[in-house]
């Protein structure tokens, strides 16, 4: 299959495929996303295959108002409510009962279906226009890091799904925050663009998912308990100032090994390959997938990172890096 490359012009050809039930990749504001048809089991089964993505973990579903939100859940619980209000379009997918309307391949058979209207205007022109809700996951093969351009999008999925919408580089660059709203209080399942601490500003106490924090729990959101995100080279996240950082990377290369580092910007670090998140949390979360990425088209054998705080989206930021290293955490 000759993967097309859609620009805003001519986004009718994005409109008539997603009809037709063919998938199509496109962009949001946290990474791209793998769209179709929700209520088509054909275009829900192409967007698994072309994934290479376990069947036993559900999809979001993308709308473009609360009142297509509807169509697809049994009720909106107050909660609910008040999120979507505050916080849609945007980064937060809500978790509700379904009605049953997607595609059962779209909520891998739980009575549960997660929501989002996102905000980016070729998404939205794109569900308006086709009516449709689109069910979409990252648009990157499974256990890659999600797409923060159209240029990843390519790398993973050319030859394999109908087209591509370029919208240039995402804004967010890491996934919408999940969150249950079917219990009481309400449960992060996986962290996101929108933080915890706003959440809680508009409807008080949440819990997070104990999976986040403790490794012999299966997470509640089928899809964080795969590998993801890993590079190719071991990357290792260490929990130590920056002179024992340099040590651990000067002691890797006398072993002859080849070293990559992730650095925020003025930190005076040396390696064989260096990444920068520039100098804030928010910017750390756009480059993140990019850089993991990069150090694949390089022959580094070690990747090491500085462990983050956990305020703000360094929540976010932190559960991608250590997933990203398979819980390898290096202490002096
Ligand atoms: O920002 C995002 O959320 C991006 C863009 C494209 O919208 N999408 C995305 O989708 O990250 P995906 O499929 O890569 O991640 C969805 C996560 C998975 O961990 C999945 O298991 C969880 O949400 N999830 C979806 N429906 C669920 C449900 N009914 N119950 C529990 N977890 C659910
Ligand atoms: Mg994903």
């Amino acid at each position: 299959m000759k993967t097309e490359m859609i620009q805003q012009e001519t986004l009718k050809e994005a409109v008539r495929l997603l009809q037709e039930g063919e998938v199509v990749a496109i962009p949001t504001e946290t990474v791209y996303g793998l769209a179709g048809d929700a209520t088509s089991e054909t275009a829900v089964r192409r967007i698994f295959a072309a994934k290479g993505r376990p069947s036993d973990n559900p999809l979001i579903v993308h709308v473009a108002s609360v009142e297509q939100a509807k169509q697809f859940v049994t009720h909106i619980p107050d909660v609910a409510a008040q999120l979507m209000d505050t916080f849609w379009p945007g980064a937060l997918t809500i978790i509700l009962e379904s009605n049953g309307r997607a595609s059962s391949l779209v909520t891998a058979g739980l009575d549960t279906i997660g929501l989002r209207m996102p905000d980016h205007p070729l998404a939205l022109q794109l569900i308006e226009a086709t009516g449709l809700g689109l069910a979409a996951p990252s648009a990157n093969r499974s256990g890659k890091p999600s797409p923060t351009s159209s240029a990843h999008v390519a790398h993973d999925l050319s030859g394999r799904i109908a087209a591509i919408v370029d919208g240039g580089e995402t804004g967010i660059g890491v996934e919408s925050t999940v969150i249950d709203c079917t219990t009481n209080p309400p449960v992060i399942l996986r962290p996101g663009g929108v933080t915890r601490e706003q959440i809680e500003s508009v409807i008080g106490n949440t819990a997070l998912d104990p999976a986040l924090s403790m490794k012999d729990q299966t997470p509640k959101a089928p899809g964080m308990k795969y590998t993801h995100y890993a590079p190719e080279a071991t990357l290792s996240v260490v929990a130590g100032d920056l002179s024992f950082l340099q040590q651990l990377i000067d002691e890797a290369r006398q072993n002859g090994q080849k070293t990559g580092v992730i650095l925020f910007d003025g930190e005076d670090i040396e390696a064989d390959v260096r990444c920068f998140l520039g100098t804030t949390m928010e910017t750390a979360a756009q480059r993140l997938y990019d850089c993991l990425r990069r150090f694949d088209q390089t022959t580094v054998d070690q990747i090491f990172v500085r462990d983050l705080s956990e305020e703000g989206v360094g929540l976010a930021v932190r559960n991608r890096l250590h997933k990203a290293a398979g819980g390898r955490i290096i202490r002096p």
